[in-house]
Parts: C-alpha cells; structure tokens; sequence
C-alpha cells in the first residue's frame, strides 16, 4: 500500500508541475505488441506529459521488444486519459502485483475509471483470419485457476471485495460502442467477439495445447490482458479489451512417424517477428478506434 500511495503521490506531484490546468485523466488505455503507436492520436495542440516508468517510484520496466516504457498523460478528442506505453507481463519475471501495479496507482488518483486496453494474440476460432480484431466479451485465466491470481493475499478492501465476480466484466455498452464505432468510422477489418485465453508464456503454445484451449471455447490466447483486468474490475473501473490476432495459431497434429504425407513443419509456426509485422498493418485501425 505503501509503495502504490508513493508512485500516486509522484505522479500527481508530476501532473501538478507540467499542467497549467488541472488534469484529470478519466480514461486508462494499455497499449499492447506492436500497437503504441495509439499515442499518436493524442491531440496534438494540446499540452502532454510523458514519464518514463523509469523515472517513477516503484515501477518496474517492460524487457520486451515492441513495448515501450512510458506512461503518457494528454487527451484524446479532448477527454483526458492516460496511456502505458509498454505494460509488464508475469513471464518476464515479474509477480502479478507489479504487472498491475500501474492499476493501483492510477486509480489512486481517483478519476480513472474506465481501462482500454489492447493486446496482440493468436487466433484459435476456424473464423478467425490473421489481421482481424477482436472484442473480447469473456476470458479464461489459466494461470488464475491454478493459484496465479493477482488478488491472492490479503484482500485490499479499500479498492473491493474478497470474492470478486468477473461474470459480465467486459462492459456491454463499450463493446455496443466499439461495434458502432467501427460502423459509423467505415473501418472495414472484421471486429470479432469472443473468449480470450490468457496463459503464462513465454513459449507460444504445442499443437495439443492449441486444440484443448479452442475445445475450452478460447476464441484467442495471449500472455496479457487478463490480470490488468481483474484489478481493474476490483478497482470497480469499467473495461474495454481489443485482441488484434497477429497469427492464426496451429491446430492440426504434429506430422507423425505413421504418416505417408506428414503435414509441413514449419507452416504457421507463431513467432514474434510475425505478431510485431502484422500488428503493424492492422494498428492504424486499432488506433483510429481507440
Ligand atoms: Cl499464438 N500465443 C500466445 N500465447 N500469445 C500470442 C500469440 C500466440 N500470438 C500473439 N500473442
């Protein structure tokens, strides 16, 4: 509690110092893979604030290519928000109280209450095609039910409840904007709904992994995304989560010793040059949603 009231305290020290008028950032957006260039659409003619998390007490710094390290405070079509350019995620090392650390400490300010946040996953759903966007509606935390957990411990009363419901913890009326967004912007790349899966990583998952993730109703898996969420939903914040399918993931068998034409090895395989590459050619659109 001690270190989150600190990080708090220099960040709106740092809000305080930089801004002319007060700034109340209402919206938090996590930028995922490949997908910072959502800082971009900050307004331009209007005054912002960049902290590297470096510079921050307490924050620990993403070791992964493609994330950034900074938290950037401007508005966006003029409502205040806060941007992390660049998020942690547990296979770097990190516990799952400071991949969400940030969560705290920003809700410490009192005026965030809605997340947005993006990631880059495999596709699993046979509908899915590399490149197209999905809204996720529901999750499956499988580090979570087996005792990874980011409430595990003493329940932190002042933010929510010890057992916490994630029924519905994707918010209807964002993901009903989204969609109608997505219409009214004519932005013509496929927006799916569906189930994402979070595992730990940091290997892409087997052949068999695959096929019992989708036979479990993952529509896309990931290595992100779901404690964020979590702790935004103890924090009582509203949440909006886009899944960009940087590949489609592999559910036919390995070839075996028995087959007279075994399947091609290397056809699919996910990789994270490939999730960085397409995540480009799709961002613009998950930017201009955004
Ligand atoms: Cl195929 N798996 C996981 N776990 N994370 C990913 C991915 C696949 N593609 C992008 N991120």
């Amino acid at each position: 509690r001690l270190k989150i009231h600190t990080s708090t305290e220099f960040i709106k020290k740092s809000i305080t110092n930089h801004f002319t008028e007060p700034f109340e950032p209402r919206i938090l957006i996590i930028c995922g893979s490949g997908l910072g260039g959502i800082s971009n659409r900050l307004d331009a003619n209007k005054e912002k604030l960049v902290i590297p998390y470096s510079d921050i007490p307490n924050f620990k710094k993403s070791t992964v290519p493609g994330h950034m390290g900074t938290l950037i405070f401007g508005t966006m079509n003029r409502t205040p928000v806060v941007l992390m350019n660049g998020r942690l995620h547990g296979y770097e090392g990190n516990s799952l109280f400071d991949t969400t650390f940030p969560i705290r400490v920003l809700d410490g300010l009192k005026t965030v209450q809605t997340l947005i946040v993006t990631n880059a996953a495999g596709g699993l759903n046979h509908d899915f095609q590399t490149c197209d966007l999905m809204c996720i509606y529901d999750h499956i935390n499988f580090p979570g039910l087996a005792g990874k957990h980011p409430l595990i411990g003493e329940n932190m009363d002042e933010y929510g409840p010890r057992f916490l419901a994630l029924s519905d913890a994707y918010d209807l009326e964002l993901r009903k904007l989204l969609f109608r967004k997505q219409r009214e912007l004519g932005i013509s790349r496929k927006l799916h709904e569906g189930t994402y899966c979070f595992v730990s990583g940091p290997t892409f998952e087997t052949r068999a992994e695959c096929r019992m993730i989708n036979a479990m109703g993952g529509d896309a898996v990931g290595m992100s995304t779901v404690p964020e969420v979590i702790v935004a939903r103890h924090c009582g914040w509203r949440v909006l989560a886009l899944s960009l399918i940087t590949n489609k993931s592999v559910l036919d068998h390995p070839a075996s010793v028995f087959d007279e034409n075994p399947v091609a090895l290397d056809v699919g395989i996910a990789n994270h040059a490939e999730v960085l590459e397409n995540g480009k050619s799709a961002s613009t659109d998950v930017e201009h949603l955004i």
